[in-house]
């Protein structure tokens, strides 16, 4: 199955679940990732949230009026739900949106994911206004994590039938930076943090488990057992790291 595919379905039968572990991690200061990308986002005038899934960012803002676009029905119908506004099921290498229309733009968690890159960074700077604020937030990134953190994600990775966990643009940061120059974005923010996700339950465990792309799982499910016995350690252990990056843009021409 190639890597859209995957996604399609997944996005549709976990509607929701990078949400799910997102609102109950926390960085040192309290914050959980949205927050993080929120605080580093001006709060007035028009927003893209490309790839929103289930909208989680920016649904209290007054001053802002954003537009929520995502390829999966299954997270735009999960949006519609909680009241989102502004949703859009588009594609983001094809957005249907006017030319120079946002004052800033958020990408949570999906530019290492879709291909080819450049189409999608070319998107996102048509339709900015000139000096608009573009941040992405990718994994990776943060300070080493340590052994026990680092034993558990190659215990999921193996489980999911590969040696490391991956995407397919890797973590995207040196093709970002290069095809973001190409189209006159130029880099304002490198910030890097690390996230602590606590499950209080087996069922919590298995839901980080799951929301970490396992793409070669026959159905999305793996051996029972398996994923049971790495869940119990998840839990033994009593938190997961999550390294982020956020990588900041102005469009200078
Ligand atoms: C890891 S989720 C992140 C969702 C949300 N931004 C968040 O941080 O909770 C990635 C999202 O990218 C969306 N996506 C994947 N490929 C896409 C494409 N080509 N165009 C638009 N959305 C896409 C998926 O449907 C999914 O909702």
């Amino acid at each position: 199955m190639n890597w859209q595919n995957f996604l399609d379905i997944f996005h549709n039968r976990r509607a929701g679940i990078t949400e799910e572990i997102f609102i109950r991690s926390r960085d040192k200061d309290g914050l959980n990732p949205y927050q993080w990308v929120e605080r580093a986002t001006p709060r007035r005038g028009e927003h893209l949230d490309l790839c929103c899934g289930s909208a989680p960012l920016f649904l209290n803002s007054k001053d802002l009026s954003v537009v929520r676009l995502d390829r999966s029905q299954g997270e735009i119908a999960r949006a519609h739900q909680r009241g989102a506004e502004g949703l859009v099921n588009g594609d983001a290498l094809s957005l249907p949106l006017r030319s120079n229309s946002f004052t800033s733009v958020t990408v949570s968690m999906a530019l290492m994911l879709i291909q080819p890159l450049s189409d999608v960074i070319g998107e996102i700077s048509r339709v900015m206004v000139q000096d608009a604020y573009l941040n992405i937030v990718l994994p990776g990134g943060g300070p080493f994590i340590g052994v026990g953190d680092l034993r558990i994600y190659r215990q999921i990775a193996r489980y999911g039938g590969s040696n490391t966990l991956s995407f397919p643009n890797g973590r995207g940061v040196r093709t970002i930076r290069t095809e973001a120059a190409k189209v006159g974005l130029t880099e304002s923010m490198d910030d890097k943090r690390t996230f602590v996700f606590t499950p209080r339950s087996i069922e919590e465990a298995e839901l980080f488990i799951d929301s970490l792309y396992l793409k070669d799982l026959p159905d999305l499910d793996g051996e029972r057992k398996t994923k049971e016995k790495i869940a119990q350690d998840i839990l033994a252990k009593g938190s997961m790291k999550i390294p982020l990056r956020m990588l900041g843009f102005r469009k200078i021409s």
